[in-house]
């Protein structure tokens, strides 16, 4: 990877900042792209201070006409692009039946627009090049039942559904495309992170913590070496903690299995919520989708 250009959306936080950060020790040149702006500067500070490659470059993945300036940039100054870590990405959590529209339209304009405006950014930079490797970050939550997370669900199915055929299609061009799907990683999106939000009632935040400790996260940046292994192999379908892939597999020889032992776990969380839950704090949702 060294010498390479690694263009991230979503660079500021979590995974893409573990990524970046995984990248740069590895000697690429990343340039870490957000919304969070003034955090992407602090992360791109710190990995030059530790003598790697990075610069911050402000992003709002919904914004199509702002995403292909920033790659046309980024090409012409780098000399082309060799990663697309196509990751940023939203949650908005809640039953399908307390959604309102702009619970369906916040997440798939960020997780399903937004990965669709970046490949249409860089795609046809990587095809021009006759090089290059376009990762797009679904979820476990793309590949099985997701009760409690229904648009999320829909937005990571899309982005896997997606790459494959992207896949297929770029070989021709020598260009490779993966679907990273991470289980549960330790970062903000978990306790919902700055854009996302829940919508009715939900655990309190203590439990909510306590939920996802049962699910045994494992750390961004341990996740970052496993997934660039992945990457360097060119698998399509990166899922890492790699034990969900079992997980998965199960689910696809018996999927009626798969539903059920998902449904018991979504009983066990309504059952907590209507011991001890609260309703959503209603925090400020993000800005409209631009759709430019
Ligand atoms: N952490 C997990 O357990 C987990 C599991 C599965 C999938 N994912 C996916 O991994 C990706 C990264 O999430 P994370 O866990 O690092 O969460 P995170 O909240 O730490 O990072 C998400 C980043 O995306 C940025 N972002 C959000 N909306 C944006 C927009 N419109 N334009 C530009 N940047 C925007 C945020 O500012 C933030 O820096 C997401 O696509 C998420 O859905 C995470």
């Amino acid at each position: 990877m060294k010498g390479k250009t690694a263009f991230i959306t979503g660079g500021a936080s979590g995974i893409g900042r573990a990524l970046g950060e995984a990248l740069a020790v590895r000697g690429a040149t990343v340039i870490l792209a957000d919304r969070q702006i003034e955090l992407a500067r602090e992360v791109a500070a710190a990995i030059c201070s530790n003598g790697g490659r990075a610069e911050a470059r402000e992003l709002d993945v919904r914004d199509a006409s702002a995403f292909v300036a920033l790659a046309n940039d980024v090409a012409a100054r780098h000399g082309g692009i060799d990663y697309f870590f196509n990751n940023a990405g939203i949650g908005v959590g809640g039953e399908m039946a307390d959604y309102d529209r702009d619970a369906w339209d916040e997440v798939l304009d960020v997780n399903v627009r937004g990965v669709a405006y970046g490949i249409q950014a860089v795609y046809p930079i990587m095809r021009r090049q006759r090089r290059g490797h376009i990762i797009n970050t679904a979820s476990v939550a793309g590949l099985l039942p997701a009760p409690g997370l229904g648009s999320y669900a829909a937005s990571k199915h899309a982005v896997v559904g997606l790459s494959k055929a992207l896949r297929i299609e770029a070989a021709a061009f020598g260009v490779r495309v993966s679907a990273l799907c991470p289980g549960v990683i330790r970062t903000p999106i978990l306790t919902g992170g700055v854009f996302g939000r829940h919508v009715g009632r939900q655990l309190v935040e203590e439990q909510l913590r306590e939920t996802m400790e049962r699910m045994r996260p494992m750390e961004a940046a341990e996740f970052a070496v496993e997934v660039l292994e992945d990457v360097e192999r060119d698998e399509p379908y990166i899922v890492v903690p790699r034990w969900w892939r079992a997980i998965w597999l199960v689910d696809r020889l018996f999927p009626r299995l798969g539903l059920w032992a998902f449904g018991r776990v979504h009983a066990k969380t309504l059952a907590a919520i209507d011991a001890h839950g609260v309703e959503a704090s209603g925090r400020e949702a993000p800005a409209p989708g631009v759709h430019a």
